[in-house]
């Protein structure tokens, strides 16, 4: 059911409603809300479905870029980290974060924030979160701060390279959502 948009063919609506690109424009994003009038009179809670997951196609993302994608009303950052992003994200002890818990909706309350917990694929080289300021909710700045990932210019937060908070006001590492790949090149949210 779900329609899959790409630079050349997306409508207005889609396009005003459901994607964005902060960054390199790379890839394509499609969109199950598209169909939604349809699935709504057939079926209510595959309406709910069709809202709730989207598919993007990052194929032509760069090592060290990210795209973002509007998903749910929320901005999501989908990177592809380089080799160095990887090791500094992975070589940090556990015990000197602000917050040890994954945050990751992929996985069990109990899983611990090690790099390998947060990241899409087993390399790392993919990293899915809702790029929402745990603090009161700002969006945060890629290739920023003083740990190379994101930074909220609104209170000072700093996260790291895996989106954990380091430094600053944010009580919690930036959210990962529901994510998986569906293909070698398509990641579906939700
Ligand atoms: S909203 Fe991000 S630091 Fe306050």
């Amino acid at each position: 059911m779900e329609k899959l948009v790409s630079h050349a063919d997306d409508h207005e609506g889609t396009r005003r409603d459901f994607l964005y690109y902060a960054t390199a424009g790379a890839g394509t994003v499609a969109a199950g809300a598209a169909v939604w009038p349809l699935v709504n009179q057939m079926n209510p809670s595959l309406d709910v479905q069709a809202l709730s997951s989207i598919r993007v196609d990052v194929e032509g993302l760069e090592p060290g870029t990210q795209l973002t994608v509007k998903w749910l009303g929320k901005p999501v950052f989908i990177r592809r980290r380089t080799e160095e992003e990887i090791a500094a994200a992975r070589d940090v002890d556990l015990a000197t974060l602000p917050d040890n818990d994954s945050r990751n909706d992929n996985l069990g309350a109990a899983a611990d924030a090690a790099d390998e917990n947060r990241t899409l694929d087993e390399a790392g080289e993919w990293l899915v979160q809702i790029g929402v300021c745990t603090h009161l909710g700002c969006v945060p700045l890629g290739d920023a701060g003083d740990f190379g990932g994101w930074f909220c210019p609104c209170h000072g937060s700093h996260y790291d390279t895996s989106g954990r908070i380091r430094k600053g006001p944010a009580p919690e590492n930036l959210w990962v959502p529901l994510a998986r790949f569906e293909d070698e090149t398509t990641i579906l949210l939700g």
